[in-house]
């Protein structure tokens, strides 16, 4: 699909005054993803930085809203927002994603294709804790059948092998894990 097309370089690269960085955070739903990268977001935020977080909910309201739960659907889920990812850094900014991205090598390829600058975090969270909390009802509705292929129910969900951070968020509270992040990056 990329014959005939030929990319074109640009003379810019470092647009901000530090570094950009990918901190991406993955878990089940309901493990604390979105609300640590927007805990995390605010701090690096108050320290000047150039911060985006992208969201699962919100992109499959937009870029992803043709894709559903399949494992066809979130591996093509996690291709495209690698490359929105890959464009973030390049305008030099720190992206925080939150995204359960089940697959160990759809995180790897992500990570391949961004490079160095790649943080992994693993929201620790067991099912039945997730289970517990079911913030937005859907633990009960997928356990009734009401939603088929459910991450942790009836769709797997691989945990990272060497996540540069584990968040304990099951145990640990939401300042516990945003100084833990901080502390490393
Ligand atoms: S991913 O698996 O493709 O990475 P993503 O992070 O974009 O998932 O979206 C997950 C969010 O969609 C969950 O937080 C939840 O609110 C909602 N959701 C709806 N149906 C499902 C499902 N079958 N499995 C997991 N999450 C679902």
């Amino acid at each position: 699909m990329t014959e005939n097309i030929f990319k074109h370089p640009s003379k810019i690269t470092h647009q901000k005054n530090h570094p950009s960085l990918v901190l991406w955070f993955t878990g089940l739903s309901g493990s604390g993803k979105s609300t640590l990268a927007h805990a995390v977001e605010e701090k690096l935020y108050q320290m000047q930085y150039h911060t985006f977080v992208l969201d699962g909910d919100n992109i499959r309201h937009g870029l992803c809203s043709d894709l559903g739960f399949s494992n066809e659907d979130r591996i093509e889920n996690m291709r495209r927002i690698g490359e929105v990812v890959k464009l973030f850094v390049e305008a030099g900014l720190i992206v925080l994603t939150a995204f359960i991205s089940p697959f160990r090598t759809d995180r790897d390829k992500i990570r391949q294709l961004i490079g160095t600058n790649f943080i992994e975090i693993y929201c620790d969270c067991s099912v039945s804790a997730c289970e517990k909390r079911d913030v937005k009802g859907l633990y009960k509705l997928a356990k009734a059948g009401k939603i088929k292929q459910f991450t942790g129910i009836s769709s797997s969900y691989e945990k990272p092998l060497n996540p540069e951070i584990i968040v304990n968020t099951a145990n640990q509270n939401i300042d516990d894990c945003v100084n833990q992040i901080l502390a490393y990056i």
